[in-house]
């Protein structure tokens, strides 16, 4: 696995041609998915191992995407840590009782990933039994600022009023928090290298909430805490700090192998500030996949040709896929990258 196109490209090498996977690509887009979510809850989704494995594997099937990635949520963390969650129809995750008060921080759990979440080590064992060696696993949390704002917000927010508030007003709360956070992290994203992971990605999902000291402080720090302890050779990690793009130039000696990128950075740009000093992952526009095949392919082409082909990139969007998108659409996007980008390797354009 260490020579698949996924797995080389992670680390900088010469690629025959460019890899791709789509954030979310395990959804409600693909009618498969649909088939048997109508008969499961997504937290009975996620939460038996049989039913994981077999929709982590349907894009692989569907859209021959070059990686997989474990069907389960960020959120299984906080609810390891104690935190009742349900995801609620139309609305999204949501906590039953968001964090408000320093008890709270210190009454979280500490998590023990083999035990508490079994359930996804099961499925990622299941998945590379069932994967055998076709493609590459990836695994993933969330980053312990994200994870932070959704258990301090309880939810999708408007304002983040309640987590900017710590941030302004108890700063040493909150850093308490994301250090517990932190260290139950490090023990998730070891069990799922131990389990059999062979990439792993942090979503920074909500990066973009903080300025540029914040991000420092609060999102970057513990970062590199958390990638400092589970780095393990042959398992590159992907960093995602949606929103942070202004901020891709700091990110060079964070440890990470792969960035991901949003759609905000033209492709150009980031290679520009990545210098070769990591792989870039990314970004097409996930609405880009609401035009019609002809056009995805063009905007596709467009994208790949910004990066350049041949070397340190993993196409994917520039964020999750939507649940309305046509599915033709996305394979069309799949199918541009695998046949567009083979051939053209040239690895001088591409640094
Ligand atoms: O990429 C993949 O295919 C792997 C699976 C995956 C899911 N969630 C499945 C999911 C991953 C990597 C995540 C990460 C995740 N979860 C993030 C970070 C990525 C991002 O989008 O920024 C966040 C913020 C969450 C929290 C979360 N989970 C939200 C806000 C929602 C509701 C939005 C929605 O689409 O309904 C979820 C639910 C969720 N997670 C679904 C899936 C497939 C939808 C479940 C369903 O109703 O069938």
């Amino acid at each position: 696995m260490t020579d698949s196109l996924f797995i080389r490209a992670c680390y900088n090498k010469p690629t025959e041609r460019t890899p791709v996977w789509i954030m979310r690509q395990a959804g409600r887009y693909l009618p498969q998915y649909r088939a048997i979510r109508s008969g499961h809850s997504f937290t009975e989704m996620y939460k038996t191992p049989e039913l994981a494995t077999e929709v982590t594997l349907q894009p692989v099937d569907i859209l021959g995407v070059d990686a997989a990635i474990l069907f389960s949520d960020i959120l299984v963390v906080p609810e390891a840590m104690g935190m009742e969650l349900r995801f609620i129809e139309g609305r999204g995750p949501v906590f039953s009782e968001p964090l408000r008060n320093e008890l709270q921080v210190m009454g979280l759990k500490e998590v023990e990933s083999n035990e508490a979440l079994s359930f996804v080590m099961q499925a990622i064992k299941n998945l590379r039994r069932e994967l055998s060696g076709r493609v590459p696993l990836i695994g993933f949390c969330g980053a312990p600022w994200t994870l932070a704002t959704y258990m301090v917000e309880g939810g999708a927010s408007r304002h983040y009023r309640h987590i900017k508030e710590w941030r302004f007003k108890r700063p040493d709360m909150l850093e308490q928090l994301l250090s517990r956070v932190t260290d139950a992290l490090i023990d998730y994203c070891r069990a799922q290298m131990d389990a059999g992971v062979q990439a792993l990605q942090i979503f920074d999902s909500w990066a973009g909430l903080l300025d540029e000291d914040g991000f420092e402080h609060l999102a970057l720090k513990y970062v590199r805490k958390l990638i400092g302890a589970i780095r393990r050779p042959g398992v590159p990690l992907i960093y995602f700090p949606r929103g942070g793009m202004l901020w891709l130039e700091k990110l060079g000696d964070l440890g990470a192998e792969v960035i991901g990128l949003d759609w905000n950075i033209a492709p150009r740009r980031a290679r520009e500030l990545a210098a070769g000093r990591f792989a870039l992952q990314g970004n097409l526009d996930p609405t880009a996949l609401y035009a019609g095949e002809e056009q995805v392919r063009r905007h596709t082409l467009k994208m790949l040709e910004g990066f350049g082909r041949g070397r340190g990139h993993i196409a994917n969007l520039g964020h999750g896929i939507l649940p309305d998108i046509p599915v033709e659409n996305a394979r069309a996007f799949v199918e541009t990258i695998q046949s567009e980008s083979a051939g053209f390797r040239n690895t001088e354009q591409a640094v």
